[in-house]
């Protein structure tokens, strides 16, 4: 039988990464965070100087790299691990989100991700975080989330996350840098961010992502049975 799986999509700041990783831990199911795989190739691509613009450039760039997901400690987001180098601070700056929403909207980077993506579906069960987790890599999954807040609530929380981090930041412009990347993310060509037709859509404008996270669990049990 092929494992369980929920799919998580919605645009930045919606809380979906959190919610994913308490969902992650409190079933013990491994956890895909898809958009840090479009981060490394973004960065990497960076790095290079490929070109933003060659998306087969960019896809042979996706197939080259070597990857590792070190498991996560106590809670925290596991370590990026890029050709032997740690990046995990890099691959989750801003500044990075917006290299991979670029390299994101090229199909073959995209297609170059397609399988990579869908073996981390393995026992005992999935949560896959992302734009098209539900609507092209996971199209078969029997619960889906499309989890969203206004452009403004999610403005203020990556605002805050990044003043805890202690980077400085400017509240109008990650409000300028969501919208930018909200624009890009639902209007690109191939696999645009949107609900799948079958997904279960929240927003979390008003409600703590804690709170969203047991709705969720409830219905997980429910699907699945546990
Ligand atoms: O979820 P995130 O902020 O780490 O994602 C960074 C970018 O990567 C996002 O703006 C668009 C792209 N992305 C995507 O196109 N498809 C995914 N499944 C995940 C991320």
């Amino acid at each position: 039988m092929v494992a369980p799986v929920i799919t998580i999509d919605g645009p930045s700041g919606s809380g979906k990464g959190t919610l994913c990783q308490l969902l992650a831990a409190e079933l013990n199911w491994h956890l895909l965070d898809s958009g840090a795989l479009y981060r490394i190739v973004g960065l990497a691509a960076e790095r290079k100087g490929i070109d933003f613009d060659d998306g087969s450039a960019l896809a042979e760039l996706a197939v080259s790299l070597e990857v590792e997901f070190n498991p996560s400690v106590s809670g925290e987001p596991s370590a990026v691990i890029l050709n032997g180098e740690d990046v995990s601070a890099a691959v989750r700056a801003e500044t990075t989100g917006a290299l991979a929403s670029k390299v994101a909207v090229h199909d073959p980077v995209r297609q170059a991700l397609k399988e990579l993506q869908r073996s981390f579906l393995t026992a005992p069960g999935l949560v896959a975080d992302g734009r098209d987790m539900g609507t092209v890599i996971f199209p078969a999954a029997p619960l889906k989330i499309y989890l969203t807040a206004s452009v403004k609530e999610r403005a203020e929380r990556r605002f805050k996350q990044l003043k805890n981090k202690g980077e400085s930041v400017n509240l109008a412009a990650l409000l300028e840098d969501i919208q930018l990347r909200d624009e890009r993310d639902m209007n690109r060509a191939v696999a645009p961010l949107k609900p799948a037709a079958d997904a279960i859509v929240i927003d979390s404008t008003a409600t703590a992502v804690e709170e969203v996270f047991v709705k969720v669990l409830e219905r997980v049990k429910a699907v699945y049975k546990i």
